[in-house]
């Protein structure tokens, strides 16, 4: 993840961003994504947690949630996305969010909008959420047919209206992949519409109910297409919207190098990226799940280091901190990208390419000559590097 604007320039969010830079150099998490239920009212064709309306049976009970929220205080964790499935369904949501704001933790919430209505905006609002995310992919019948329940789109924009009246903060998410790419600029102009303070683009993740799907990525080239608007868009005064870019490391150092060549003085944000690359595996982001399985990023839910139901949060942030000690390999080798340390390539797409989360990254913008990505055969060695016919090495 990486707030493209604030990174590089004075963004809606550079606050956080320093806070988090602050957090990892302590040594504590620098954010907590935390799945608190895996249920879900929707069936995404997508979904990454497989999610449906079954929790999971080893979830961790009320009093484990509570918990795990004190220890996060005790940690110093300046920033916990509660996500899910959905996750105004777990019971003691409420409970949840009332524990962490008590503590002063700056909490945001990924949601499907259906459980928002004007009261419930409210209440949020009252329990000082600041933003809340939530998912649009396209036109009406495009969307519900992806979500797979009719008038879903609908009831979403309203409750994001509903929100930015009670002065709740919206960010839209959506899963970047060849459907929903036709859609992908009405979305990020829906956002300004909709007076949404950011848009969060995430590259397809392989797995949950996308296992196998590295058909659905949209090219290397369509990427870059976009790194060029949205390059354009973060210089152009009359725009304010923010930018997250998911599971896409290289999109920072690919607009970097635009931006640089335009006369933008980036040396700022690419000092914070050398303390805390653009994949934040291992940089303090820290991935909970439903069962209390501790994992280096939310989207890969089989790349554990243990459960926090049997180890500390203070022991599970030493164990994700070691993942950065590693060196990458492959195209993302220092030796062959000058970007490996401020990017490090996505280290969830190598651990499902490879079953080596050191491996490189294939799916590089930076690395990749033309249409689709730098497709080695699943589970090809990764210290067969790959020609590198890209400016890094250029
Ligand atoms: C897992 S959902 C949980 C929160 C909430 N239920 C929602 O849908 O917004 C969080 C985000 O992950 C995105 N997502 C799910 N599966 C994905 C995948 N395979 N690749 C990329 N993004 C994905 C969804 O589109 C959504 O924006
Ligand atoms: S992406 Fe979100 S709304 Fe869709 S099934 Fe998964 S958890 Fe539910
Ligand atoms: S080769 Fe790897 S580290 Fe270098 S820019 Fe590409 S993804 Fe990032």
């Amino acid at each position: 993840m990486a707030h493209v604007r604030s990174l590089f320039f004075d963004g809606p969010l550079t606050e956080v961003e320093n806070k988090s830079v602050a957090a990892y150099k302590l040594g504590r998490p620098s954010e907590v994504i935390w799945n608190i239920t895996n249920r879900c009212n929707l069936l995404c064709e997508h979904c990454y947690m497989a999610a449906d309306g079954h929790a999971l049976p080893d979830q961790l009970s009320d009093e484990e949630t509570i918990d795990l929220v004190d220890q996060m205080a005790a940690s110093g964790v300046p920033l916990l996305f509660l996500t899910g499935g959905e996750p105004f369904m777990r019971p003691n949501f409420w409970e949840i969010l009332a524990r962490a704001r008590e503590h002063g933790i700056r909490v945001t919430i990924s949601t499907n909008c259906t459980f928002i209505d004007r009261d419930v905006a409210k209440r949020l609002k009252e329990h000082g959420i600041g933003y809340i995310g939530t998912s649009l992919y396209g036109p009406a019948d495009f969307h519900d047919d992806m979500v797979r329940v009719p008038g879903t789109r609908d009831r979403v924009v309203e409750a994001i209206k509903i929100l930015r009246e009670e002065g709740v903060g919206v960010a839209l998410k959506t899963a970047v992949n060849t459907d929903t790419w036709p859609h992908i600029y009405d979305l990020i102009q829906e956002a300004k519409d909709l007076d949404c303070g950011l848009i969060y683009l995430c590259d397809l993740i392989v797995s949950g109910r996308s296992e196998g799907e590295e058909d659905g990525r949209i090219t290397a080239d369509q990427w870059r297409e976009l790194a060029d608007f949205i390059a354009d868009d973060i210089i152009d005064p009359e725009s304010k919207l923010e930018y997250d870019i998911g599971a896409m490391p290289s999109f920072i150092p690919y607009v970097a190098e635009k931006l640089i060549a335009r006369g933008y003085d980036l040396s700022r944000g690419l000092e914070r990226l050398k303390i805390m690359s653009a994949c934040p595996v291992g940089k303090g982001h820290m991935n909970i799940n439903s069962e209390g399985g501790v994992m280096p990023c939310q989207f890969a839910q089989d790349w554990t280091v243990g459960n926090i139901k049997e180890m500390s949060l203070a022991e599970a942030t030493r164990e994700l901190f070691k993942l950065a000690d590693t060196p990458t390999t492959g195209i993302c080798a220092e030796e062959n990208c000058e970007y490996a340390q401020i990017c490090r390539g996505c280290r969830v797409k190598a651990f499902h390419e490879y079953d080596d989360p050191f491996g490189q990254d294939t799916t590089c913008i930076l690395k990749s000559a033309g249409d689709k990505v730098l497709h080695t055969s699943r589970h090809e060695s990764p210290s067969a590097a790959l020609p590198c016919s890209g400016p890094v090495c250029g």
